[in-house]
């Protein structure tokens, strides 16, 4: 594995565990792994091993905060215990739908992230053997089958072997944990979405990630896809004729997701940026400031340099900042490049041997841009990724490219994590460059200074922003147009952030397209959110902003120019002037905090959006 580990990042939200105080832990893990899934949350304990009676499980709609209160103790000294917090895939959000669930009899409880993909199939069969689901989701049928399994299987067969055999009967993905009272231990099983083992003196767990792991566990174990185990006090219990996991030291410190002096998460991650610029940027750029050196790679820069093309895949917020990174190294190197939604992405077209496919993802979990890097690998093309989340599936499963370095990224809404996805796609742009080092070292040495600039914009915008806010509150959906590449895919990605966190439905567009259909939608008042970097499409975005104004529209501008353009603005933020290369980073800072202030102003939780997750780890 050639990623290297030069700081600790973190990133659906299933955890168990058998400790002293489980269902406390169990709870508290819950807390830390919310940011992937709340539309409601449940757990499930048992109070004595040995014990046969029904298991207790408490679900409901809402927040784990609300599970707490519902929970009100009761479950504290619990010895086993499993809880989820769910992002809706089959059914609405309600209780009967939360997890876990249970057997009719109460003795079998599980809680599952993925999709079943022949659930129905599985249910026609449970409803012939006489058993009657009560919940809308894929996930009961694995319950009802595992009872089925335990009751029926010969003697002397284990726990283990009735879960295995049910899990062979499953099709999709999967991560599951189930407990069966009467029997000591946790069941566990990957396939297709995350699990990983922790254990420490507290006891053993299990966790969708490693984040609740820090503090309370020494080692942790990655599952594989494919694996089945029983977790127990004593360790793990596998398959005679299947490898355990091995475990290895946990690295780093949890960084608690702690707005400190600001309001939410997500204002707190915009201002981080200055520093998880930094982050990304250290050690990147050789000392003589000319060259970016972004290493991790399979493939050195004169192999990439010979290849046919290098795709990018990646979704949401990602792929927009694929889009940039696509455009760099179009404009740095003679290698073809190209962008892809990655649950579209079309392998057999564009894979080969001579080709690279990079994943870019936050969380290093989408199953999207997992499946694209999996066809990518099967038509012959190497695979690396630019992830931020260490130890995540997509860097193990590509096993080299490199970190972005953004440190952990609570709110749902990604922020800091496009800038740094930016910033790495540059760095690597430049490193495979072979471009003049005197235009490079130029590059590069504003790209040094872009903590600072960002910094200083961070302090100046605040009015400017609320009045924009008012203008796009006041007077309905904006319109984000930008030109030439850049710009015109962070006026994407603006769109995106205010459509997530306000609701507010957006479209964007390059400036040259706006004539040719959607300035139908202009009416007096309509606000556009203009880009307009100083860089070769500024003549051109002022006769679209001139196009917008003469038939009504409110122009909220954006810009780094001092020039006369800047009397087109009815709104004017005004950025800092930086090499034209790096609008993107400063451009996009008053994008965040004008979405970011929409969605406070109309009272929407900013940091858990609703509807949405932040690792979504099913198709
Ligand atoms: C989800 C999130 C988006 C995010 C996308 C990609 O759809 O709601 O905010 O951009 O996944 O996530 P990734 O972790 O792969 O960057």
């Amino acid at each position: 594995m050639k990623y290297n580990r030069q700081l600790l990042e973190l990133m659906c939200g299933i955890f168990g565990c058998i400790a002293d105080d489980a269902a406390a832990m169990v709870l508290e893990g819950l807390r830390k792994l919310e940011y992937r899934g709340y539309d409601s949350a449940g757990l499930a304990a048992i109070f004595s091993p040995g014990d046969s009676s029904p298991i207790e499980t408490e679900k409901t709609t809402g927040y784990v905060s609300e599970l707490v209160s519902k929970v009100n103790g009761r479950f504290d000294g619990a010895k086993i215990s499993i809880g989820h917090t769910r992002w809706a895939t089959h059914g609405g959000v309600t209780d009967q739908n939360a997890h876990p669930h249970s057997s009719n009899d109460g003795n079998i409880t599980i809680v599952h992230n993925g999709i079943i993909e022949n659930s129905a199939e599985l249910s026609n069969r449970l409803n012939n053997l006489g058993y009657s689901l009560s919940s809308e989701t894929d996930t009961e049928v694995i319950v009802h089958l595992l009872d089925h399994e335990i009751k029926t299987q010969p003697d002397g067969l284990l726990i283990l072997d009735a879960f295995c055999t049910v899990i062979s009967k499953l099709r999709g993905s999967w991560a599951l944990a189930a407990i069966v009272s009467g029997h000591e231990g946790i069941l566990v099983s990957r396939s297709g979405a995350p699990l990983v083992i922790g254990r420490g003196e507290a006891g053993i767990s299990v966790s969708s990630d490693v984040l609740p792991f820090y503090g309370a566990c020494s080692e942790v174990a990655y599952m594989n896809d494919g694996d089945n185990f029983l977790l127990t006090t004593n360790g793990i219990v596998a398959q005679d004729d299947v490898e355990k996991p091995t475990f290895e030291a946990l690295e780093g410190v949890y960084d608690e997701e702690d707005p400190g002096i600001f309001p939410h998460m997500m204002l707190k991650e915009i201002h981080d940026q200055p520093t998880s610029l930094s982050n990304v940027l250290s050690g990147r750029i050789s000392a003589d400031g000319v060259n970016a050196e972004l290493s991790g790679f399979d493939l050195s820069p004169a192999e990439i340099r010979k290849l046919e093309r290098i795709n990018l895949v990646a979704c949401g917020t990602a792929y927009y900042a694929s889009e940039i990174i696509s455009s760099y190294i179009r404009k740095f190197t003679c290698i073809r490049s190209e962008a892809f939604i990655a649950s579209e992405f079309p392998a057999k077209s564009v894979c080969s041997q001579n080709t690279l496919t990079i994943g870019v993802s936050q969380s290093g979990e989408t199953k999207d841009t997992l499946d694209a890097l999996f066809e990518a690998k099967k038509y012959g093309s190497n695979v690396s990724s630019l992830c931020n989340v260490i130890g995540s599936t997509m860097s193990r499963m590509t096993g080299n490219g490199a970190y972005l370095h953004a440190g952990p990224e609570f709110a749902v809404a990604s922020t800091k994590v496009f800038s740094n996805m930016v910033a790495a796609g540059l760095l690597f742009a430049l490193t495979i460059s072979d471009i003049p080092n005197l235009e490079k070292k130029k590059l590069v040495q504003d790209l040094r200074k872009l903590p600072n600039i960002i910094s200083s914009q961070l302090i100046d915008a605040d009015e400017a922003i609320e009045q924009a806010a008012n203008l796009i509150l006041e007077n309905g959906p904006p319109i984000f147009i930008g030109r030439g590449g850049l710009s015109s895919y962070i006026a994407k990605e603006g769109a995106l952030k205010m459509m997530e966190i306000s609701y507010i439905p957006c479209i964007s567009l390059p400036g040259g397209e706006l004539k040719h259909g959607p300035i139908a939608l202009i009416t007096q008042g309509s606000p556009v959110v203009a880009l307009v970097p100083s860089d070769s499409k500024l003549n051109l975005m002022e006769t679209s902003i001139r196009e917008c104004k003469s038939r009504g529209a409110k122009i909220i501008l954006i810009t780094d120019s001092e020039g006369p353009i800047s009397e087109l603005a009815d709104i004017l933020i005004q950025t800092t002037q930086t090499h034209p290369d790096l609008s993107p980073f400063t451009h996009i800072i008053p994008i965040q905090l004008l979405a970011y202030q929409v969605g406070v102003e109309k009272g929407v939780n900013v940091d858990r959006p609703r509807n949405l997750a932040k690792s979504v780890t099913v198709v």
